[in-house]
């Protein structure tokens, strides 16, 4: 990956402190991978089919790449094989060349319950903390923002955002593959941040939002995202252990905590804009994520409970200024 252009916006934008220690942090973290999946990943990527897309299309529920009309004879068979190496998809879905990747998640009704409420992203700076394999900042570049940052530590989501830039080289999106703590002690200066999916696998839910703040510039807009519970008389769920077969959940807010720890960390205007329970439209086993999914998360008799018997999963976006 070549991160020469994030290199040049972030010193066109004043973020050229960043620049200076992201170059040697990203060096070490490649000269150091040792994954054991890498090289079989890394060569499904460089194995992908040469194919030069005749449209892009971003601002459509399906990230698409080329249409199938691209693909010479033959190679629609190949580029799924290929894509197929990088299974499990979880977010998306995509679009290459008329073969779909189907992802356990319909990202898109996400993104569709927030793109009308937020500041439009024309010309902005986005930093997306967690982003898994980039699948809304494609979407963010589909609302015109300036240039997108996506931040994950899971190296499989990094190499599936990779085969998918490797086709739109030019595309003003970078994910780099650390996480949340690998973000400097000082300010940095995005228009706006979006944390989906993160706070309740956080140990220190304040502190990650106050990490959130330190990114934003005056008047930048921040988006959260958290799993939230319907329930007035406790402030968070704590799960005793796994909370939906998810073994790393530690605090599960209501929407008026979720608001509270917001402002607690500095933020102001702090609203929600949406509360919906995931469906199984939403999350889903697919042909692309063959592993169990919500409906094997559910209490088969009573499907408003987890398995552990906690409420099923719902979700909530909030979205706050910085001062
Ligand atoms: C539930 S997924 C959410 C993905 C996406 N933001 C969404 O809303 O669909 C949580 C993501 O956070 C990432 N993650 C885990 N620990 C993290 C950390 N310390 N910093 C940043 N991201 C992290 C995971 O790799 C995963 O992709």
């Amino acid at each position: 990956m070549n991160y020469k252009r994030l290199f040049d916006v972030l010193n066109a934008c004043s973020m050229q402190r960043w620049a200076e220690i992201l170059e040697p942090q990203l060096t070490d973290y490649f000269n150091n991978l040792n994954h054991g999946d890498y090289s079989r990943w890394k060569a499904s990527i460089d194995n992908l089919p040469a194919i030069v897309p005749s449209q892009i299309i971003l601002d459509s529920d399906s990230v698409q790449i080329g249409k199938a009309v691209d693909c010479p004879e033959g190679i629609a068979e190949e580029l799924k094989q290929q894509l197929q190496v990088l299974m499990p998809w979880r977010k998306g879905p995509f679009n290459l060349f008329g073969c779909l990747i189907d992802t356990e998640w319909r990202s898109d009704l996400k993104w569709s319950r927030l793109e009308q409420h937020i500041k439009p992203l024309d010309d902005r700076m986005v930093l997306d903390i967690g982003c898994g394999n980039g699948y809304y900042g494609w979407r963010m570049l589909g609302n015109n923002a300036r240039h997108i940052v996506g931040l994950d530590p899971t190296l499989l989501f990094y190499m599936q955002f990779s085969a998918i830039k490797k086709y739109i080289p030019e595309a003003n999106i970078d994910l780099l593959p650390f996480g949340i703590q690998k973000l400097p002690d000082f300010k940095l200066n995005f228009d706006a941040v979006f944390s989906m999916g993160v706070i309740y696998h956080r140990r220190d839910p304040i502190e990650h939002v106050r990490q959130c703040l330190n990114c934003l510039k005056t008047g930048g807009e921040l988006v959260l995202e958290s799993l939230v519970i319907d329930d007035e008389n406790i402030d968070a769920l704590i799960p005793n252990d796994r909370y939906a077969k998810m073994n790393n959940v530690w605090a599960i807010p209501n929407t008026a905590t979720m608001i509270d720890w917001v402002e607690q960390a500095g933020f102001q205007n702090a609203r929600i804009i949406d509360v919906t329970q995931t469906t199984s439209d939403e999350q889903r086993q697919t042909e692309w994520m063959k592993f169990e999914s919500l409906s094997d998360f559910l209490n088969k008799e009573d499907k408003s409970q987890t398995v552990e018997g906690y409420p099923a999963p719902t979700r909530a976006i909030l979205l706050a200024d910085k001062p």
